[in-house]
């Protein structure tokens, strides 16, 4: 499978590292907090007081005042446990702050759409003839800040590349924005992290930080039409995709498949995976893939195609030219 970084303490950028840095102080605050409550409890349950089953209850205890010294403890763990919670508070608060504060000058903005279960991504640009949409894989260029507009098409999902940066829900109805900028070249692997659904652990999202003119390349290559099948038996696949149930839902630019209800694959062949995440992008799984998604992922959309041995060759040849 593919591994990509997926990890809150392994930051590869100005965000990750903010929520990062608020979780050490978390950590070993809570930890020391905890074995002090547990260390307490265990003190308290060796010192109660034990009577026989049968001996009659005994409440003189309740009209007497505690001792000194357990009000003094009482008193200055209340203490304590209000300075510690306003370390946290301010901890966060500054953390926050700081997670507002990344410059966003020159961001690269995109558009990202959560549906059951998979992710499409729309390039933005000042120039309408440049945008271009893509699924389940982001391409963002190092060092320069990306904004994402969050926006959930059916249920509510979540962004998170914790690499990257915190969460943020996608909530139908509730468009917001979440940005961050990564830092280091890599694969960064991030997860849907609001149940959506009985596919929800299958919705994955990588996002690939390239060097700057890596990413333009990629850019201008998403940006171009699929290329015209060089083979006959792509040239097939071709025919069959705009014939068959598959254009009534993928767009592939260039052809006349143009609908919107499921991942764009006009350069699947140059993507990592299938299905956001749940399968390795490689022609006997896009194969396996099409024959029986359900398979894989039960509850998707995508219906079982019934495609004879020689169909389902040429629409894999189709597809896997879709560089
Ligand atoms: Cu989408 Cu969980």
């Amino acid at each position: 499978m593919i591994a990509g970084l997926h990890d809150v303490q392994i930051p590869a950028g100005a965000q990750a590292q903010a929520v990062a840095d608020l979780w050490h102080w978390l950590l070993p605050i809570c930890t020391l907090v905890f074995i002090a409550v547990v260390i307490a409890l265990l003190l308290a349950l060796r010192r109660a007081p034990r009577v026989a089953i049968d001996a009659a209850p005994d409440i003189e205890s309740l009209s007497q005042r505690e001792p000194k010294v357990a009000r003094r403890v009482v008193g200055s763990a209340v203490g304590l446990s209000t300075i510690l919670l306003l370390i946290l508070l301010a901890a966060s608060v500054l953390t926050d702050r700081r997670l507002a504060q990344l410059p966003l000058a020159n961001a690269l903005h995109i558009e990202l759409i959560g549906y059951q279960w998979w992710w499409e991504a729309r390039y933005d640009d000042r120039d309408p003839s440049r945008i271009f949409i893509t699924a389940n894989e982001l391409h963002v260029p190092v060092g320069r800040p990306v904004i994402v507009s969050l926006v959930g098409a059916d249920v509510i999902h979540s962004f998170w590349v914790p690499s990257l940066a915190g969460k943020k829900d996608l909530i139908p109805g509730r468009d917001q924005t979440i940005s961050f900028r990564a830092d280091h070249p890599g694969v960064y692997r991030g997860q849907c992290a609001e149940f959506c659904g009985y596919q929800h652990a299958k919705m994955a999202l990588y996002v690939i930080a390239d060097r700057a003119d890596d990413y333009e390349q990629w850019a201008a290559r998403q940006r171009r039409p699929a290329a015209t099948p060089a083979s006959e038996e792509a040239k097939r696949g071709q025919d069959l995709f705009l014939a068959r149930s598959c254009a009534m839902c993928h767009a592939i630019n260039g052809t006349t498949a143009q609908a919107r209800h499921a991942p764009d694959l006009t350069h699947v062949a140059s993507r990592m995976t299938l299905a956001a995440g749940a399968l390795e992008n490689t022609p006997s799984n896009r194969a396996a893939w099409m024959l029986d998604p359900q398979q894989f992922k039960p509850g998707t959309k995508m219906p079982a195609e019934n495609l004879a041995p020689q169909e389902l060759a040429a629409l894999n040849a189709f597809l896997g030219s879709l560089q």
